[in-house]
């Protein structure tokens, strides 16, 4: 029969090596989560940027700043809906870093729903853009209404979710 001492040090000895364990787990996980981290900041980063610039010259053609060139704006208007597809998996909960890292702002975590809903119709009117400048040839009120759709998913997003 076990003395109680002896019980009791083997039940330290467990506890000890639990925490061990759990320590280990957790500084192995530390630099992935980091790096899974950074990834997804430059990932959406690049993405807005790309979708900024493929962006702006259609609004400038709309605006009738530019020639509405339609097999330049179906293109870009294609790589805006193709963008949309980074930005789905690049908010990991471990990217909420703040500045200077990011200017996603901490709500887009405390309201993921609200936040997932935004991203969602950005996608679906996306798709509308690209659907509609497969067709149009001008800047029609039908291709004025997806340009505006989207216009207004970029603002909305950015006044709520965006560090100015
Ligand atoms: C669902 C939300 C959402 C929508 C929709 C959205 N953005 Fe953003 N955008 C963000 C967030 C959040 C950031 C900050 C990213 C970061 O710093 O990690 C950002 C950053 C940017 C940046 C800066 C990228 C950089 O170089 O750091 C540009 C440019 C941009 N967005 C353009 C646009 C345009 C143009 C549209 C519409 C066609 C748009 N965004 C739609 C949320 C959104």
């Amino acid at each position: 029969m076990k003395s109680i001492a002896q019980k009791l040090s083997f039940i330290l000895l467990v506890s000890a090596s639990v925490n061990l364990l759990a320590h280990t787990a957790m500084a192995a996980d530390a630099p992935a989560n980091d790096k899974q981290a950074k990834n997804a900041i430059e990932t959406r980063k690049a993405a807005f940027h790309l979708i900024g610039t493929s962006f702006k010259p259609i609004g400038d053609a709309v605006q009738g700043k530019a020639e509405f060139n339609q097999a330049d704006i179906q293109k870009r208007a294609n790589r805006i809906l193709m963008l949309t597809d980074f930005l789905e998996a690049s908010f990991p909960e471990s990217s909420n870093l703040g500045e200077p890292d990011t200017k996603a702002s901490a709500d887009i975590w405390a309201k993921k729903a609200e936040f997932d809903k935004k991203l969602k119709d950005f996608q679906e009117h996306a798709a509308t853009l690209a659907k509609v400048a497969a067709t149009e040839t001008s800047a029609t009120p039908a291709f004025k209404e997806a340009f505006g759709a989207v216009g207004k998913d970029c603002k909305g997003c950015h006044d709520t979710f965006k560090v100015k």
